[in-house]
């Protein structure tokens, strides 16, 4: 059975009420009773539009980070070039462990900066300064994806109105025409024939907004929406437009309800998100005959849907995620002062050809100590053969 939307706030709440509930008895089981999370140090901040998932997701941080701040989005300034910085109410934002940036379309340049410019300061960033740009935008989302070859629906982009109606006379119907930037089902228009699709098109033309147009993905008027954090696909809904509705945003009156994810879409919505390079996104997937193609990602899901749905406490998933990413982080951070002493010991010792270190990794690639560079004087404009075979790995100079 589909919930309304009336039904998801009202199991968001409970839901609330329960994540309050287990709060307090988590208080009450304290030794410090003064203390409301870990005494780990670690300090975490939200910087948000201020909406009710970015509530849950802070109260959810608390109870993995010692401090967590939850900042306006629209109180933030970045400033380049002399005096540069990122500034909230005036200040210089403080130090954090994590800070977890999120906002709406409308944003994506400041998300963009103020991510940018905290990139190697801050520890763990969930999501690249990219991410804001792209994903906030269909076309880019599409561009980023068909280059890892993830499916999606046949898309068209035409330099103009003409070109475009042009385009209108081969595509098969009905279509779908979009605005990139568009969120809740707003920017999305549905034409069943030639002559609906080009009055649309003039319609566009005279806003003079950039449009997609994409084929239309039976599936009775409903959609995936899988929420990824990090490697895995931890919740999912299913949405159903009303009646005489083909969006199935909850925002268009659809209603959300549990759904079996099966391992072919978990695998595609991963690898969405791994495209995006987004530890925590909400991927809109459509199960249509052909299988399923991805339509959108979004880096600033809505929870309370998915939460009650699914029945998965997404908040703390992300919570928990976001402490074991700062954590180990902060661990490559003192891994990297421990290769500096290993340096160090070599030039005493001089001679020294082996390390004993652990290895770090970018996704799935290696990547070796700076001292393994140094110490083999390899260089990026040769040539190597790498022989590898489980437990053991050898690169040599490629001689002709
Ligand atoms: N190509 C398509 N075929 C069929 N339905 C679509 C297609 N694209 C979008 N929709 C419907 O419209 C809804 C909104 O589209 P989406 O691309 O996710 O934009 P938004 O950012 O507004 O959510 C989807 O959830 C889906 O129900
Ligand atoms: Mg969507």
């Amino acid at each position: 059975m589909g919930l309304s939307t009336e039904q998801l706030v009202e199991q968001a709440k409970e839901h609330d009420a329960k994540t309050m509930a287990t709060e307090e008895l988590r208080e009450k089981d304290s030794s410090n009773s003064e203390s409301n999370g870990p005494e780990n140090g670690l300090r975490a901040c939200i910087i948000s539009l201020g909406s009710k998932s970015s509530k849950m997701t802070a109260e959810a941080l608390s109870e993995f980070f010692e401090h967590v701040d939850m900042l306006q989005l629209k109180e933030m300034e970045v400033v380049l070039g002399k005096d540069a910085g990122v500034f909230f109410s005036g200040k210089p934002l403080e130090y954090y462990d994590c800070v977890f940036i999120k906002g709406s379309f409308r944003y994506a340049h400041l998300l963009r900066s103020i991510t940018s410019m905290l990139e190697g300061k801050v520890p763990y960033l969930p999501l690249p300064a990219s991410s804001f740009t792209i994903v906030h935008n269909k076309l880019l989302t599409h561009l980023a994806l068909q280059q890892q070859e993830i499916p999606m629906p046949k898309t068209y982009v035409s330099p103009n109105t003409e070109t475009a109606k042009e385009l209108l006379k081969r595509v098969n119907y009905p279509i779908v025409m979009k605005f990139p930037e568009g969120t809740q089902g707003k920017g999305v228009m549905f034409a069943d024939s030639i002559s609906s699709a080009s009055s649309l098109l003039d319609a566009l033309g005279a806003l003079n907004q950039p449009f997609i147009i994409q084929e239309y993905v039976e599936t009775g008027g409903t959609d995936l929406r899988v929420i990824v954090i990090g490697d895995r696909a931890i919740a999912g809904m299913e949405r159903k437009a009303t009646t005489d509705e083909k969006r199935a945003n909850i925002h268009a009156g659809g209603s959300g309800q549990i759904v079996e994810l099966s391992r072919e879409t978990k695998t595609l919505a991963i690898k969405t998100a791994r495209a995006l390079n987004a530890e925590v996104c909400g991927v809109d997937i459509l199960e249509g005959p052909l299988g399923p193609v991805v339509i959108e990602a979004n880096i600033s899901p809505g929870l309370q849907g998915v939460t009650a749905a699914s029945g998965i406490n997404v908040a703390r998933e992300i919570a928990k995620h976001m402490y074991q990413q700062t954590v180990s982080k902060l661990q490559i951070k003192t891994d990297k002062h421990k290769q500096q002493v290993v340096k160090d010991m070599k030039n005493q010792e001089n001679n020294k050809s082996e390390i004993i270190t652990n290895l770090q990794f970018k996704g799935e690639r290696i990547i070796l100590p700076k001292l393994v560079t140094e110490m083999t004087e390899f260089s990026e404009l040769e040539n190597y053969v790498i022989k590898s075979k489980k437990g053991k790995l050898e690169i040599v100079e490629f001689k002709m």
